[in-house]
């Protein structure tokens, strides 16, 4: 077979990912741990074509610009080189998100890229596999080969750095993740280059000394379905993302007015009762946690606010898989 249609879930982790200690392999400091996000999605064909004399590679119809074409090329050469593949390949890749949403694109991308590729390329790779392969393309893609909730091992080296599933989707069907997107342009400075800034910042090294607690505290509140406590570690680690990216030199400020905003209504929404957390990516947008029976009233909430300009609901996500129907 020389083509191959994957489908990916993008993630949101828990407990997070920010900063690496080899950049080149995409190694992180610490272990994280998220949910697959089952409403924003990727899907990408890879045909190798012994007609092409370059890689074409389309992203929502569009042929992709550097620099995002560049990093497709890099990890399809990673790719050839492991099947001996020699053909250039023809890839094209839909979201089920907008581009601008603020949903990292780049988890699912290269999760259902890395699947399609290889099987395009005549291999048969192990979930262990494809999740080490996947984070050379970006680090978060690691955790969107697994489904449902992902623990993320910081790992020795190259093999032992990958993502397995700690409870299925089904194992907490109720959890919701609620985007509410806040701003639509592109972040100011993109994870890769925030991340190297991390070591600029004085707080760091009490970060990673408090991790292996949050992540034991994640992992049982994920298996006892505890969103209390799941909820109380997915903010305090939202808060410290941003800690250390406003301390790093120079400063990155994620936040708009309006994402300490909806911090404000949340904790206010809790003191009324309404079970909601927050957790916040490298952006402005906010991602509220709940269960699927508060769904309704925060949507509410959400609609009437004239800064929230698209809520996505997010139940717990599938794994990367094959699917029989082709893009072109
Ligand atoms: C803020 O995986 O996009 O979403 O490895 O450089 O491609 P690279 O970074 P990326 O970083 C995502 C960081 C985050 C937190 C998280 O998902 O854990």
């Amino acid at each position: 077979m020389n083509k191959a249609t994957a489908v990916a879930c993008s993630n949101i982790a828990f407990v997070k990912y920010w900063g690496k200690r080899d950049e080149a392999l995409h190694l992180p400091l610490n272990s994280s741990l998220s949910m697959a996000l089952s409403q924003a999605t990727t899907t990408t064909t890879v045909a190798f074509d012994p007609g092409l004399a370059e890689d074409e590679i389309a992203i929502e119809g569009q042929a992709a610009p550097d620099p995002a074409r560049l990093r497709v090329v890099r990890h399809l050469d990673r790719i050839r080189q492991m099947a001996r593949v020699e053909l250039r390949a023809r890839v094209a890749s839909r979201n089920s998100f907008p581009p601008d949403a603020g949903i990292a694109s780049s988890a699912s991308g290269f999760a259902a890229l890395t699947l399609a590729a290889t099987r395009a390329a005549g291999l048969d790779l192990s979930t262990r596999e494809l999740s080490c392969l996947a984070r050379l393309g970006s680090g978060s893609a690691a955790r969107s080969i697994p489904g449902g909730f992902v623990e993320w091992h910081a790992g020795q080296d190259h093999e032992s750095c990958c993502a397995e599933q700690i409870a299925a989707p089904q194992h907490w069907p109720e959890l919701r993740d609620i985007v509410a997107v806040l701003e639509r342009e592109p972040k100011s400075v993109g994870s890769t280059q925030g991340m190297a800034l991390a070591q600029t910042s004085p707080h760091l090294t009490t970060r990673l000394a408090v991790i292996p607690g949050r992540l034991e505290r994640a992992w049982q509140a994920i298996l006892d379905r505890n969103l209390a406590a799941l909820g109380e570690v997915s903010e305090e680690e939202a808060i410290e993302l941003h800690l250390i990216a406003m301390s790093s030199r120079p400063p990155i400020y994620y936040w708009r007015p309006a994402t300490l905003g909806l911090i404000h209504r949340v904790l206010a929404w809790r003191s009324e009762g309404l079970e909601v957390y927050f957790t916040i990516d490298a952006g402005p947008n906010v991602h509220l946690l709940c269960e699927e029976k508060d769904t309704g009233p925060i949507v509410a909430e959400l609609e009437e606010m004239p800064e929230v300009q698209q809520i996505i609901v997010n139940a717990p996500g599938f794994r990367a898989h094959l699917c029989p129907e082709h893009l072109f």
